[in-house]
């Protein structure tokens, strides 16, 4: 029998929208977070606390009590709550703080020669963040009444970072687990924060029982921002910080995809449909596939420039590949993403005018929202181009290889959290490295059947022997083990 179990992340697992009729309907998320929590909350009768983000999220909570949301599809039942915030706190904590800095630290986004330039229009932001904060605790702690007996937390990512020391000191005994999606910035490059608000962030975290990453470097970079943090012990060999008398364990816990849940998916008749197109589409050419959210740390002009070079040096290969981009547009509040958007558009539109010829261009870029469409061309790729500058964890890098149907050969950035597990079936590449990358292209678009085989049946392996499922269940064995050391 699970714990009660309440589930807390910045955006929730569905999203409402008005339909052509008037009627509010609920979209699900994609992406192992949603998939793995839902079940395990389902299971357990849990409660999901988010942000509403929408118009019609909000809309939704206005015909609520109190944002609570009672969501029925099929058997299965949701039970949310969600936080009506007013937009331009929403905006300092999500758009300024959340996005803008954290995401920045933990990524290395930077161009340390002229930003960051914290100026004191920073204090207001980040009192947005702490108010945020503290209405997640506070909604945390009631619906942990509600629940009633040792209610489990499973608080996501750096939005939501000062809410485990929020909730510690409204239930001091709850059971708080926080998981970081991202990669975790090293302690030199995480002290650019301004000093408040790095000490803040990781003495809310500590609040935690346990704290979970994708990687073990993500892991080991916060233990090293914690060991110098006043006041807390960590012990590097055993993961552990002990501060105020309390044990913190840090413990890395990979997510992964449901497969199956995609497999049937792929079998729709309009997955079938979108990949008989692509297939004509491809024609008799080999495909380089790309799927991203379009994001800082994509590395996508960089990907691009290893496909020209590959071209320049192939010249044979002209005419006989074509790269495909799906890039779901995201962020678009933040001017750097607006910027770097049109950095994609630009490079991508010049090397289709340098080498394209009629009836042939090198690059074709998708930009839109489409999990549909990329399911369909998963199918179809003979080679996956996976090159983010770093990431947390990476899920296309398991997607693509679950649903390919030609042996395709992934190439990764081995500064992917997945490439901790994928790596070894993986061509790797260094993300900064394009002559390195434009080699990979070659070697993986020549490379013989066998090799690609072997290649492709053990990358499925591994994310199958993965599934969501044990990503919850490890946290939840984390918390039963933190409850016991307590006794
Ligand atoms: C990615 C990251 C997550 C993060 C999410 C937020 O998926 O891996 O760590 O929570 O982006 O995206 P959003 O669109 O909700 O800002």
């Amino acid at each position: 029998m699970s714990p009660p179990l309440i589930v807390a992340s910045n955006r929730g697992p569905l999203t409402f929208e008005r339909a052509k009729g008037g009627a509010l309907q609920a979209r699900r998320g994609s992406g192992g977070l949603v998939t793995a929590l839902s079940s395990a909350l389902i299971e357990a009768e849990g409660v999901w606390v988010a942000a509403a983000m929408s118009k019609g999220d909000r809309e939704m909570v206005a015909a609520s009590k109190g944002g609570r949301i009672d969501h029925a599809e099929g058997d299965v039942r949701y039970r949310l709550r969600y936080l009506d915030i007013p937009p331009d706190i929403y905006d300092g904590y999500y758009n300024r703080i959340s996005n803008g800095m954290l995401w920045f630290a933990h990524h290395y986004l930077w161009d340390t020669v002229t930003s960051p330039s914290f100026g004191p229009d920073v204090d207001e932001a980040w009192e947005a963040y702490v108010d945020v904060n503290r209405r997640f605790a506070t909604a945390l702690a009631e619906e942990g009444e509600a629940l009633g007996g040792d209610t489990a937390f499973l608080i996501q990512d750096y939005h939501l970072s000062l809410v485990p020391r929020m909730l510690r000191e409204l239930v001091p005994d709850a059971l708080i687990a926080h998981f970081s999606h991202t990669s975790i910035a090293g302690p030199t490059y995480f002290r650019m924060l301004p000093a408040r608000i790095h000490d803040q962030v990781l003495w809310g975290l500590m609040g935690a029982d346990v704290l979970g990453f994708h990687s073990p470097a993500w892991a080991e970079n916060f233990l090293l921002s914690a060991r110098q943090f006043p006041g807390a012990r960590v012990d590097l060999a055993r993961s552990r910080i002990v501060t105020e008398g309390r044990e913190v364990m840090v413990r890395i816990h990979p997510i992964s995809v449901d497969g199956r849940a995609m497999r049937e998916e792929a079998a729709t008749p309009r997955v079938r449909s979108l990949r008989h197109a692509l297939n004509r589409w491809r024609d008799n050419n080999r495909l380089i596939l790309r799927v991203d959210r379009l994001e800082l740390t994509k590395n996508v002009v960089r990907g691009f420039q290893a496909y020209e070079l590959f071209l320049r040096r192939n010249p044979s290969w002209i005419g006989r590949v074509r790269f495909l981009a799906l890039l779901s547009p995201s962020r678009m509040e933040l001017p750097e993403y607006r910027e770097y958007t049109e950095a994609c558009l630009a490079e991508a539109r010049r090397v289709n005018d340098e080498l394209g010829r009629d009836g042939w261009m090198p690059i074709e870029l998708r930009l839109k929202d489409d999990y549909i469409g990329a399911i369909a061309a998963y199918g179809l790729y003979d080679v996956l181009f996976v090159n983010p500058v770093i990431d947390g964890m990476n899920l296309v890098a398991m997607e693509g290889p679950l649903l390919n149907r030609r042996r395709g050969v992934l190439v990764l950035s081995r500064n992917a959290g997945a490439y901790g597990r994928l790596g070894r079936y993986a061509l790797s590449v260094n993300p900064f490295d394009v002559d390195e990358m434009a080699d990979a292209l070659e070697e993986a678009i020549t490379m013989p059947v066998d090799e690609r085989t072997r290649r492709s049946r053990g990358l499925s392996r591994l994310v199958l022997a993965n599934p969501p499922a044990r990503w919850v269940g490890g946290q939840l064995e984390d918390l039963e083990r933190a409850k016991r050391r307590r006794r």
